[in-house]
């Protein structure tokens, strides 16, 4: 497709895709579970099948004609992933889809855009004999038929259509598998190909045919899988792996990484593994355990920071004063403190200070903090008594947390934290880390909407020694993987996740110390003031 034609339908993309979600819902729901599992027809959530199409474009080439190819299509959720994120790089399509009760929509949707649909069995189909009718970014979310539900009579054609291609694989293979093995034939060499696979594979004896091809015919790139307790896709999806290949010999050198966790975009753990040394005897699955044990974090944010819930006011309405309200009823700054405003209003990521250590934010707002007697204040500071009667004749002083202090009025002692992140997150749509972490260069203090991490005393010199290691940190902080972050404290409804400072300070951060040159040593002569 050249450029001008992909002008006419790029912005109505996202109107596809709305219709596309609605005839893949409404199908899903008129057809039974168990034809659905008979046929393998399980939809790729949105989310995922962007991430993978994103990670798979980074891998091309940007002057080659992109030749996409999904051999069990569905509805197009990859291919409408694909045209989102494509931009203007020429290229063609094909799908293939056995069932009309899907195909048949899905040829009518994606008509418009070029998209050469084909209603079939793509493992009965012939590749193209030329090299350049082959594909170079398959993307395929393939049938997960397991092989009972395959009849003897399709087995023994399969088992020959592979034999042609030099494959062999046990008669228990699910249908995935002679995918995998048959679409090697429609690839380009060096094309891309990224298969959503059941984690299955890695440790039964009829996935040795998947791994052998893995390792001996193509580079394999990368091998991605879910936690179980993954609360990021349904349950389609937790025990799924990622496979991204590339159509080439594997050199020397060549290694995998298998991560784990996390998304795509941000798994938890990474692992590179020479590709060579890598046996297709083996359970890969053993691969991740053992992962899991040697890279588990030991150094925790509590050790690097002192975490502590912002001030509780007793009633911010009453406490916490704008600028135009502190001039209005002539009161002096003697008892006011800075605060930042709620995380809701609190755009920036850097907050930095002006001349006074004040933030440098379009509203300011300041916290009442006073420790003197009503007496006194009625003589020294009369503005301040008349607003503290106002704060009276409310009732202020009767309400929990006013009580408990003395005076009333007072506030306990929470200094300016270097960080600051919301104690109260909602995971957005890209399931990123729902925390956002925010640097506080101001002399601001923060309310107990929000959790205040003071540096260790060493991890202070060491930025205050370093230009830009607190610019570091924060990046860092907000990279944390939603999971490592997510499994330390609770989830309320509506996505919604709360983390107290004790359950903030287990999260691991052992590549912090690596990223940022920190050696070990240093977290062990850690103290806090
Ligand atoms: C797991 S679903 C994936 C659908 C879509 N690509 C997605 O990711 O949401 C597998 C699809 O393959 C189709 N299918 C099953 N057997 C097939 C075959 N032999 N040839 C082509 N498509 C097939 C199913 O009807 C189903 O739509």
């Amino acid at each position: 497709m050249n450029k001008n034609e992909t002008v006419n339908w790029k912005k109505d993309i996202l109107k596809f895709e709305k219709e596309r979600l609605l005839i893949q819902e409404r199908l899903d729901a008129e057809r039974s579970g168990l034809l659905r599992n008979k046929m393998g027809q399980f939809a790729t959530p949105v989310c995922l099948a962007d991430d993978i199409v994103q990670l798979a474009l980074e891998l091309m080439p940007k002057n080659v004609q992109i030749r996409f190819l999904d051999p069990a299509i569905g509805t197009g959720v990859f291919y409408s992933a694909f045209l989102k994120s494509v931009n203007n790089q020429n290229f063609c399509a094909t799908g293939i889809e056995i069932d009309p009760y899907y195909g048949e929509h899905t040829k009518k949707l994606w008509q418009s855009t070029g998209l050469n649909f084909l209603l079939n069995d793509f493992t009965t189909l012939r590749p193209p004999q030329d090299e350049q009718s082959k594909y170079n970014f398959l993307i395929c979310n393939p049938p997960y038929v397991r092989h009972h539900h395959i009849d003897s009579r399709q087995k023994a054609l399969l088992k020959d259509r592979l034999n042609e291609n030099g494959f062999r694989i046990s008669g228990l293979a699910g249908l995935y598998c002679y995918f995998m093995l048959l679409a090697d034939a429609w690839m380009q060499s060096n094309g891309i190909a990224v298969w959503l696979v059941p984690n299955e594979f890695m440790d039964v004896n009829y996935g040795k045919a998947v791994k052998k091809y893995l390792l001996s015919h193509v580079e394999l790139i990368r091998v991605h899988r879910f936690t179980p307790e993954d609360v990021q896709f349904g349950d389609a999806l937790v025990s799924s792996t990622i496979l991204v290949i590339k159509k080439k010999l594997p050199a020397k050198n060549s290694v995998t990484s298998f991560t784990f966790g996390g998304t795509l975009k941000k798994p938890c753990h990474t692992k590179i593994i020479k590709q060579l040394s890598l046996n297709a005897d083996e359970k890969w699955s053993l691969l991740y355990k053992k992962q899991r044990r040697t890279e588990q974090d030991h150094i925790s944010l509590g050790m690097l920071f002192k975490i502590k819930r912002g001030i509780a006011t007793g009633d911010n309405n009453f406490f916490i004063l704008s600028e135009e309200q502190i001039h209005k009823r002539h009161l002096s700054y003697d008892y006011f403190l800075p605060i930042l405003p709620s995380p809701r209003y609190l755009k920036q990521a850097v907050i930095d200070a002006d001349k006074k250590g004040l933030p440098k934010l379009h509203q300011k707002f300041f916290l009442f903090d006073c420790d003197q007697s009503i007496e006194t204040l009625k003589k020294t500071h009369p503005a301040y008594w008349r607003y503290i009667q106002e704060g009276i004749a409310k009732g202020i002083q009767n309400g929990y947390i006013c009580k408990h202090r003395n005076p009333w009025y007072s506030q306990e002692q929470r200094p300016p934290a270097l960080f600051v992140s919301a104690y109260i997150g909602r995971q957005s749509a890209n399931k990123e880390n729902p925390f956002r972490f925010i640097l506080n260069r101001s002399n601001a203090t923060v309310t107990n909407s929000y959790l205040a991490f003071y540096p260790s005393i060493l991890l202070l010199e060491m930025i205050q020694k370093n230009n830009g290691l607190d610019v570091q940190i924060l990046d860092y902080l907000n990279s944390l993987c939603a999971e490592s972050v997510i499994k330390e404290g609770r989830v309320y409804g509506g996505g919604m996740y709360k983390l107290e400072p004790s359950e903030m300070a287990k999260i691991g951060v052992d590549s912090l110390i690596e990223q940022l040159n920190l050696t070990k040593n240093f977290t062990k002569q850690l103290t806090f003031f």
